[in-house]
């Protein structure tokens, strides 16, 4: 069985630190955001990359280690053509302008998500911004692109039946994690969903269990440094119990165990 060097958070109860090790980000809100300044959609896209850069820099500087962005989602591809075209463009260009500044900043740069129907320019371009970061080590940047929780789920239970083949007893939680498109990063801290929609729009079903969960009506071109510090702020009031009563979290109980008596 392969160990993930991650304590997953219903198997045993993770450390918890100041500062989130891993924020994973829905940008929402970009389209209603061009639609207020009576602008098309896909100019709330364009205004959405500066906000990413803007957030980047600011995870580099508060010390978060992973940050993890939804770009584009399995069900987008139901958006009109123009729009999905823009936005893969935009992908392009974002990519080909950004991609020496990430790797500037020693950031390991990711992109989770089955690339499968994407152009071969782009899948290119990818391949090339991995590569060119893979030995970087400040922080890892992860872009969700035609990623859904569910066709995670999947292609990890393909790729674990594969690799452990048929079983009498069932398959452990253990089996499946590693083979989950973000099994290199521990579970999300911090989930954060800008634009005021109250959802998770199928991202990171199975990473998201006991991560805090954060909802704000800022739409994703309007969300900064400050918005972002907010954010940090409302996670770092709250008390992690993983199932355990406070009690128990302001003694100090045994983190290490899956908490079986
Ligand atoms: C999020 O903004 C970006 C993508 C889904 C690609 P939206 O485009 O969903 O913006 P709203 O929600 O329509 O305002
Ligand atoms: C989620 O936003 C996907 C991304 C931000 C990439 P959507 O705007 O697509 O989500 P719904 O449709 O409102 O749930
Ligand atoms: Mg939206």
């Amino acid at each position: 069985m392969v160990r993930l060097p991650f304590t997953s958070s219903t198997r045993g109860v993770p450390e918890a630190a100041q500062v989130p090790r891993h924020i994973a980000i829905i940008m929402d809100g970009n389209g209603r955001w061009a639609r207020k300044r009576l602008m098309p959609r896909v100019a709330g896209h364009a205004k959405g990359v500066d906000s990413l850069r803007e957030v980047i820099r600011t995870c580099l500087d508060r010390g978060v280690e992973y940050l993890t962005v939804f770009a584009f989602s399995s069900e987008n591809w139901r958006r009109p053509k123009d729009e999905v075209s823009f936005l893969m463009q935009l992908f392009v260009k974002s990519l080909k302008a950004e991609i020496e500044r990430i790797h500037r900043n020693n950031i390991r740069l990711r992109v989770v998500g089955d690339l499968a129907p994407f152009d071969k320019a782009l899948v290119d371009l990818i391949g090339d911004g991995e590569a060119l970061t893979a030995g970087n080590t400040k922080m890892n940047l992860t872009i969700c692109a035609n990623y859904g929780g569910r066709w995670d789920i999947m292609q990890a239970v393909d790729k674990m039946i594969a690799a452990c083949g048929p079983r009498e007893g069932g398959y452990a939680e253990d089996d499946l994690a590693p083979h989950l498109a973000l099994s290199f990063s521990p579970e999300p801290d911090l989930f954060i969903r800008t634009g005021g929609e109250t959802r998770i729009s199928n991202f990171m079903l199975w990473q998201l269990a006991y991560s805090e969960l954060y909802f704000t009506d800022k739409l994703w071109p309007e969300f900064g440094e400050a918005e972002l510090d907010a954010a940090i702020a409302s996670y770092q009031g709250r008390e992690r119990r993983f199932g355990r009563t406070s009690e128990q979290v302001v003694g100090g109980a045994d983190s290490s165990g899956s908490g079986h008596a």
